[in-house]
């Protein structure tokens, strides 16, 4: 290793401190060849400077400032575009702890395969040092990270989605604990060759050692891949420490709802992805339910840790959306579409004739665009403008339905637990889980159609228990137990565990349309969700739990039918049936470690079935 390729490691700016920090940064450079070495503050000048540098490149386009002010749009490469999950590991020593939804390889095994690709992988490319913090900064919640990266779309994004920069510095000290994570392309350049747009690698390995706490990811620059704050730490290795320290990491919205007489309920509810968590969040009820107010905490990740009140406090780790663009529209989410007026990082939507970007769902299509590969798009074309999973990137702070306590170090307590997922049959718009255990039952096997969101097919059910599939970095049997003890803590300190509700949106008539309007129509749902939390709105018991009849929801300004409530609402026998066997089989799967009182409920739930 020569003197020059390692001295800019050990050049770290005076505000760093860390010693650990210093050596580990040099470790990594003599690994992985970088032609320098940067130490990202996090200013804006930064920020300005590092788009410029990729607008030269062709990795970014500058949008018309007139139209989208301080906004660029990336279009990645066509292999690159979502997470992928059948390359994502959880590298524990016993695979029993990794479970069986997670892929596992041996850590030796795995370290020796990451040594030998990130061997001189960042060869002609500049090394980031990116630190952040998930969860206000300084606060005693927040987890600190530092991301190496040769990805200088990496340092921008994480800039907007973290609380990134110099300021790190002085909560980590000399000596402070942060979780190291080392990200590459996987894509160097020999001396003179000429970068590509959106360098990425076909081997792609997205890497936990929870023991360890780190995070290695090679060969994507997209999403949940790259930008290491949010999946990776925040979900994965937040999960395991949540497990040891008796708190729960999720894949959760957190948003607040504010009743016609003031008073305030805020509710945490796990969507898959692209399920609808960013629309819910950000909700604006309909005219007919002005007298609702909802406001938003987050849009995709909770921690939420028990406090000595005997309730659930929860806060969001990010400071920025990753969101999904198709489908966002003035009708859908107005308030997405405010906050992404400037100061937006857009990947694989359209770039219109004038500059300004468009994707389906924003307004009625333009006669021209150029798609997200670049290629001429008209109306009648046949392929879609924007890619399924094209994403914008914008800090949080601009989304005029920021809560008040959005921020709060210590939290927002938690009124009740909302489960979903995407199910054109069987399950109901809405059902009450009666006890903690029917709520963590119905949650544990929840389904849901696969989206864009994950690389490969769309649109297939499977188990997505908690939402967390992809996400969780320990056993699942272990997991459900995690949640079924949080109840007995909360019950055992005095307090009532959050009231659990599962719903869907996206159940679909013989045609295949949604029956439900879905978007501000939820607020419906809502009000009906807050009416059980007082104890107030009325319902029907069934088989699966509680659910309003046709009367117990407010209809005000909606015409919907009576016929289609009922369609909304069946619980039909021959399909639950056929559901408790899909059920079984992921508690097959899980049995080394599944609490017995899972299936116990499954079995009561099979045989009350057995005889409707
Ligand atoms: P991730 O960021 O991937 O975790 O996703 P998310 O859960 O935040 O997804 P998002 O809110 O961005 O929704 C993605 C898709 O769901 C968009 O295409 C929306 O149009 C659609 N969607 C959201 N809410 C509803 C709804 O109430 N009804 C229907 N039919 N579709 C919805
Ligand atoms: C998800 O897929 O759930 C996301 C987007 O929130 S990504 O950050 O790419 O994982
Ligand atoms: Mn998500």
């Amino acid at each position: 290793m020569s003197a020059v390729l390692s001295r800019p490691a050990f050049d770290a700016p005076g505000y760093v401190k860390h010693r650990k920090l210093i050596a580990w940064v040099a470790d990594i450079a003599r690994l992985t060849q970088p032609d320098r070495i940067v130490w990202a503050d996090g200013s804006a000048q930064e920020f300005d400077r590092l788009c410029e540098e990729m607008v030269k490149a062709g990795t970014l386009k500058r949008l018309n400032p007139a139209k989208r002010p301080n906004s660029y749009l990336a279009w990645s490469d066509p292999s690159d575009v979502a997470r992928v999950e059948d390359r994502t590991f959880i590298c524990t020593d016993d695979p029993a702890d990794a479970g069986p939804t997670n892929n596992w390889i041996a850590p030796e095994a795995m370290r020796r395969t990451l040594q030998s690709l990130f061997a001189g992988c960042m060869r002609g490319r500049t090394l980031y040092v990116v630190p952040f913090s998930m969860g206000p900064l300084g606060s005693r919640i927040a987890q600190i990270g530092v991301e190496l990266t040769d990805s200088p779309y990496v340092v921008v994004n994480m800039r907007l989605m973290t609380r990134m920069g110099r300021a790190v510095y002085d909560v980590l000290g000399s000596d402070g604990e942060f979780v190291p994570c080392v990200h590459s392309v996987g894509r160097p350049l020999a001396p003179g060759e000429k970068d590509v747009p959106w360098p990425c690698n076909p081997t792609k390995y997205i890497v936990h050692f929870p023991a360890t706490r780190e995070i290695w990811s090679y060969g994507s620059g997209y999403g949940g891949n790259a930008l290491l704050g949010k999946k990776c730490l925040a979900l994965r290795i937040a999960s395991v420490m949540g497990r040891d320290q008796g708190w729960l990491a999720e894949h959760m919205l957190i948003l607040a709802v504010t009743a016609p007489d003031g008073r305030k309920y805020r509710i945490a509810a796990a969507f898959p992805s692209a399920c609808g968590k960013t629309n819910f969040a950000m909700l604006i009820p309909p005219p007919a339910l002005s007298g609702w107010k909802v406001t938003t905490i987050g849009e995709d990740i909770a921690w939420i840790k028990p406090q000595a009140d005997g309730r659930l406090y929860a806060i969001n780790p990010e400071a920025g959306f990753f969101g999904v663009a198709p489908g966002t529209g003035a009708q859908t989410n107005r308030n997405a579409v405010e906050t992404l007026r400037e100061n937006v990082i857009f990947t694989n939507v359209a770039l219109t004739d004038d500059g300004d970007v468009w994707w389906e769902g924003l307004s009625p299509p333009p006669a021209h665009l150029l798609d997200w590969q670049g290629k001429d798009w008209t109306p009648g074309c046949g392929r879609k403008a924007a890619h399924p999973n094209a994403r914008f990137t914008v800090a949080a702070a601009q989304c005029p339905s920021m809560d008040a306590d959005w921020e709060n170090p210590d939290g927002v307590p938690i009124d009740a637990f909302v489960f979903g997922g995407r199910r054109a049959t069987t399950v109901p718009l809405v059902t009450e889980a009666r006890s903690w255990l029917e709520g963590v039952y119905l949650a544990a096997t929840l389904g849901s159609e696969t989206t864009a969101a994950q690389a490969g097919a769309q649109g297939v059910l499977r188990r997505d228990p908690f939402a967390m599939l992809p996400f969780c970095g320990y056993h699942m049997g272990d997991y459900f137990q995690h949640w079924l003890r949080m109840g007995e803590r909360l019950t055992r300190s005095g307090g009532r565990p959050p009231k659990i509700f599962y719903v869907n949106w996206f159940r679909t008539d013989a045609h295949g349309a949604f029956i439900w309007p879905g978007f501000a129509e939820n607020m419906r749902v809502l009000q009906w969700i807050v009416g059980r939390i007082r104890g107030e709105a009325g319902g029907v018991e069934h088989a699966l739990g509680i659910s309003p009849r046709y009367e117990d929801l407010n209809w005000d300004g909606l015409d919907f039918s009576r016929s289609s409530f009922e369609e909304l609402m069946a619980i039909h026998a021959q399909a639950w049936r056929a559901e408790l066997e899909s059920h079984a089989e992921l508690f097959d799967r899980l049995r080394d470690r599944l609490p017995p009182v899972l299936e116990q409920l499954r079995r009561e739930l099979a045989a009350r079935f057995a005889t409707i």
